[in-house]
């Protein structure tokens, strides 16, 4: 049987970004998604008057790459109390040509950290507010802020080296995969949307 392919969005564009580390960690610690990620460092602004019918090729790109995926996992770095610009850039995207989105109905989940204590909670919540508009079911539990993450806890390669950590990157992961084929069941019962269809075809 084929794994559930799932889009890792990471809204840090930095390099040695935990949140792409913890994204990492998440997918290592099950064998029962597959993971695909997403590029968002290359999408230009989004801009109504440029998405008619030819839209740029950076958006089209990024459209096709989360259209054929059967989840979403967002990292959500905090930056000034909620996500960064970059995710929210990639939301829009995403979410348009209005009636077209790439992300609707597919199971989603958000985790977020922050060397600081709240974890990036705000950016975390920040986020399900749009999943709300944007109509993606979004794992409740377990929660995921990771308060005063640094390099001790978590290599540059991923490599999860502390225990509190670890188990709840696990019981993420694990929820996540169970979380993906219980709406994936339901996703599958659901009409086509003929918008989709006619874009595929
Ligand atoms: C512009 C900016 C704003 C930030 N605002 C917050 C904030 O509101 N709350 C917080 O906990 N950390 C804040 N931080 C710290 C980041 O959340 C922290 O560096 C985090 O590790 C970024 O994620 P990354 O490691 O995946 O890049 C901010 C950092 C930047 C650059």
């Amino acid at each position: 049987m084929t794994k559930p392919r799932i889009a890792f969005l990471c809204g840090s564009l930095r390099k040695d970004s935990f949140h792409r580390r913890l994204g990492q960690a998440i997918f290592a610690a099950t064998d029962r998604i597959e993971c695909v990620p997403v590029e968002l460092g290359d999408l230009p602004l989004y801009n109504q008057d440029l998405d008619g019918k030819q839209a740029l090729e950076a958006w089209a790109r990024f459209r096709d790459a989360v259209r054929p995926t059967d989840g979403v996992l967002f990292g959500s770095p905090e930056y000034n109390r909620s996500m960064t610009g970059a995710l929210k850039n990639a939301l829009d995207v995403g979410s348009r040509p209005y009636g077209r989105s790439v992300f609707a109905k597919k199971p989603a989940a958000v985790f977020s950290a922050s060397s600081g204590m709240t974890g990036g909670f705000g950016s975390n919540h920040a986020l399900r507010q749009s999943c709300v508009f944007l109509d993606m079911p979004v794992m409740q539990q377990p929660e995921a802020y990771w308060g005063l993450i640094n390099d001790d806890k978590i290599g540059l390669d991923g490599t999860v080296h502390d225990e509190t950590v670890a188990k709840l990157v696990k019981a993420f992961a694990n929820a996540f995969a169970d979380w993906v084929d219980l709406i994936g069941h339901g996703r599958a019962k659901i009409a086509p949307d003929p918008t989709q269809q006619a874009q595929a075809s």
